[in-house]
């Protein structure tokens, strides 16, 4: 378990970095690019970072953390089933997001739509790291 924990601990690290760098594009001056270049460039780094998700969370529920806690802590088992069913609505988000056309709309609505999300995914990613943080005070007293 703790080499999977790392291995989640620090993919969470990682897309919460390209989370960062996301709303930092989404908050910048469209009109410091071409025409529509904003658009394309916030749309291929959306994409880029759901494809990256999609990943993670094949991981964490084969191979991560999601089956191996709920196995050695049940009491913990309730909190991870609602963390998967979360996977879930969040990839029904994500495959809303990818066929969206956003190109006929003001790109505020754009940005708006990335923000929103990104909070989404930053509020299921630090739920799983209670969960984890719990599993470790538990096994380990630290
Ligand atoms: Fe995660």
């Amino acid at each position: 378990m703790d080499d999977k924990r790392k291995t989640v601990l620090s993919q969470h690290h990682d897309l919460d970095f390209e989370a960062d760098r996301l709303d930092l594009l989404a908050a910048a001056d469209p009109d410091a690019v071409a025409p529509g270049r904003a658009r394309q460039i916030l749309e291929r780094e959306l994409r880029g970072l759901i494809d990256r998700l999609r990943a993670h969370f094949r991981y964490e529920e084969a191979g991560g953390y999601m089956a191996g806690v709920g196995v050695e802590k049940p009491h913990l088992a309730a909190e991870i089933l609602r963390l998967r069913e979360g996977h879930d609505e969040l990839r029904d988000e994500m495959a809303r997001l990818e066929e969206a056309s956003f190109e006929d709309g003001p790109i505020a609505g754009f940005r708006q739509e990335i923000r929103a999300f990104l909070g989404r995914i930053r509020h299921h990613e630090q739920a799983e790291n209670e969960v984890l943080e719990r599993f470790i005070t538990e096994e380990y007293g630290r």
